[in-house]
């Protein structure tokens, strides 16, 4: 047996970990399945935001999957969703974007991966300080060598993996010529080795409106972190919103599987959720724990019920409610 650790988190996620549960179970594999706690649910229980136990947990798992977490903005808590992929290294976010049928997508065929620096830059939050006066703001970013090298090599091995043909190195050398710079001369350093996929090179703000108008030319894009958080949230709009995009947080000894999206605190509570975006995710886990065929019912589940377009949750302009939506993914399988 495969084991399995679900993170419920907090807003929405214990409600669409529970679809993800649902169909874990009905695919019948062999994996066990255990729960612990992060963030905010920690908290109200009077454990720490990331309980030791839960890293110890994480550790022993084949995998983790995991549901948002509530990061508060500008004061409290600093991210249990950055913390875990610091203390596990994840240092790769891949972010596939692929159209589904029956959704309010904006592109019918995209098929474009978004892979995402995971453990540097601004979005890591080093640094941080405000003046004793509260005039002055400082946060650090930091890019490596060796960390440029890990992410945009795990980008060419994707490439070669899935027999993709090019990878887009997405940066800001222009302006951040040091950060940025040496994310961009790492790139064209290792695409070396890669003399059978073609690597592309683009600047930010460029790459923003590119995604916009011309989707369609995009295969695999590579970027920094903050950067590449903001354009996968882009392009989960372009196939229909967040409630359709995973994510796969994977590291060297570690992976931890989740939905691109965040907590969700405006609908939280209210059973309307989409659980696709984790179910996705969770059959990123399957594929990962060599559970392929499994994964392919699931998705295929996924495509069929959309297709028939008679149950879909309201972000996708339905009126099935997690729980409706979830019993038909079951009836399809
Ligand atoms: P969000 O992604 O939670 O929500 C943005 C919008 O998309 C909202 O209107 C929401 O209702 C909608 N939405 C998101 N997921 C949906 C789903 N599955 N079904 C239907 N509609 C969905 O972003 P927001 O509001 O900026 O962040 C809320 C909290 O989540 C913040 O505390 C943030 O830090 C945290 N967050 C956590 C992440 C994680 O755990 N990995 C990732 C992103 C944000
Ligand atoms: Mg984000």
């Amino acid at each position: 047996m495969l084991k399995v650790l679900i993170l419920p988190g907090d807003g929405i996620g214990p409600e669409i970990m529970a679809s993800a549960k649902t169909l874990l179970t009905a695919l019948a594999v062999p994996i066990q399945m255990s729960e612990a706690l992060a963030g905010g649910a920690a908290l109200a229980e009077g454990l720490d935001l990331i309980p030791p136990e839960t890293l110890a947990r994480i550790t022993d798992a084949d995998a983790t999957l995991k549901g948002p977490i509530t990061t508060p903005i500008g004061r409290g808590f600093s991210s249990v969703n950055v913390s875990l992929r610091q203390h596990f290294e994840l240092y790769a976010n891949v972010r596939p974007i692929l159209s589904l049928p029956g959704t309010k997508a904006r592109y019918q065929d995209l098929d474009l991966i978004v892979v995402r620096e995971n453990l540097e830059g601004l979005y890591s939050g080093q640094g941080h300080s405000l003046s004793e006066d509260g005039n002055r703001a400082e946060l650090k970013s930091i890019i490596t060598k060796a960390g440029s090298a890990n992410i945009i090599r795990h980008a060419f091995e994707t490439a070669r993996k899935l027999s993709r043909k090019k990878v887009t190195l997405v940066h800001k050398a222009n302006i951040m010529k040091s950060t940025s710079g040496l994310f961009l001369s790492t790139g064209r350093e290792i695409s070396q080795a890669y003399p059978d996929i073609a690597f592309e090179e683009m600047i930010v703000d460029n790459c923003a409106m590119q995604l916009v108008m011309n989707p369609e030319r995009f295969d695999i894009i590579v970027t920094t972190n903050l950067f590449g958080d903001i354009l996968s949230d882009l392009c989960a709009g372009l196939i229909g919103g967040l409630g359709l995009a995973p994510g796969a947080n994977l590291g060297h000894d570690h992976a931890i599987f989740e939905a691109v999206h965040g907590s969700a605190p405006d609908i939280a509570g209210l059973g309307i959720a989409n659980p696709t975006a984790l179910l996705l995710a969770a059959a990123m886990m399957l594929d990962h724990l060599g559970l392929g065929d499994a994964a392919a019912r699931l998705r295929g589940a996924i495509k069929q019920t959309l297709t028939q377009g008679k149950c879909k949750t309201s972000d996708l302009g339905g009126d099935a409610s997690t729980e409706q939506y979830t019993q038909a993914l079951v009836r399809a399988l």
